[in-house]
């Protein structure tokens, strides 16, 4: 896959010049290295070195940036004015629909991020092993990127238009469908635990910590345009 993405990058411009369709693969290429700057910094068979391409002010390191890159990439492979039937935008569907959506690609993989790096930071208790214990406020935050994906979320939109060109995306569209509940629940599960580590268990009410977990997810949203209702049952 990679020798095909750098030959692709290396016929952008012959193509412009073919077929009108060069500014859309431009925008396909922008935000396909924008995806890796923010996944990953080092060499890998899906990426390449695209990630040296973007710099750190334009591709944000953190989870709700990921997911609104991830967006942008299908807000474009739906959108009327890309072309589908240009030889890099097949590769990009095709990328989308293997390394991306997969699970259990540590490092670098879109799903691997959403249902398995990410589901990491909700386990109660969390092993010693895993990763830190974040903040009700940086949970709100994470929690924020998961109903901004369940909420902007137009499978049927994307299947159309991929399938309009004869190709293929429906293991990303099952694979994102299977994350939003998954994660969906995770936030719902931290917030009726009260943020606690500690097993899942009824607990009174903690209303300090849902108004940080409120915080940090309205903090994200404002910073993208108010566009996600406050979905969680408190
Ligand atoms: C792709 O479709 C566009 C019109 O949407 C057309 O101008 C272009 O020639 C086509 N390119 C290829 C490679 O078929
Ligand atoms: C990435 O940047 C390097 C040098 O800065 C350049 O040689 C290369 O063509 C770029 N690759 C892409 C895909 O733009
Ligand atoms: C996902 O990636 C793993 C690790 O590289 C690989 O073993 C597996 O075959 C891949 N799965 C799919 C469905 O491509
Ligand atoms: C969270 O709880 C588990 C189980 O009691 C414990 O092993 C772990 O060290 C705790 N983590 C922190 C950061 O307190
Ligand atoms: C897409 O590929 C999957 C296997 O990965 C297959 O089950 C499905 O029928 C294909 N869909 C279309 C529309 O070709």
């Amino acid at each position: 896959m990679k020798s095909v993405l750098w030959a692709a990058v290396l016929t952008l411009s012959a193509a412009r010049e073919l077929d009108g369709c060069g500014a859309s693969d431009a925008n396909l290429l922008f935000r396909r290295q924008r995806i890796c700057a923010s996944l990953t910094q080092s060499p890998s068979y899906y990426c390449g070195e695209s990630w040296k391409n973007v710099s750190k002010d334009v591709a944000h390191e953190d989870w709700p940036s990921q997911a609104t890159y991830m967006h942008d990439m299908l807000a474009a492979l739906s959108g009327p004015t890309t072309c589908l039937n240009t030889s890099y935008a097949k590769d990009t569907v095709e990328w989308m629909n293997t390394a991306m959506s997969n699970e259990t690609l540590a490092g670098g993989s879109f799903m691997g991020t959403w249902l398995d790096f990410q589901v990491g930071y909700f386990q109660t208790p969390m092993p010693p092993t895993a990763p830190r214990i974040e903040s009700p406020s940086t949970l709100g935050r994470k929690c924020w990127a998961f109903a901004y994906l369940k909420q902007l979320w137009e499978p049927t939109l994307l299947e159309t238009a991929v399938q309009a060109v004869g190709l293929n995306i429906s293991f990303f569209i099952s694979e994102y469908n299977k994350a939003i509940p998954l994660t969906f629940a995770l936030c719902e599960k931290v917030i009726h635990n009260c943020f606690l580590n500690a097993s899942v268990a009824p607990r009174p009410p903690c209303p300090a910590s849902v108004d940080e977990f409120h915080v940090g997810f309205e903090r994200e949203n404002i910073l993208r345009g108010d566009i996600v209702q406050y979905p969680f049952s408190q």
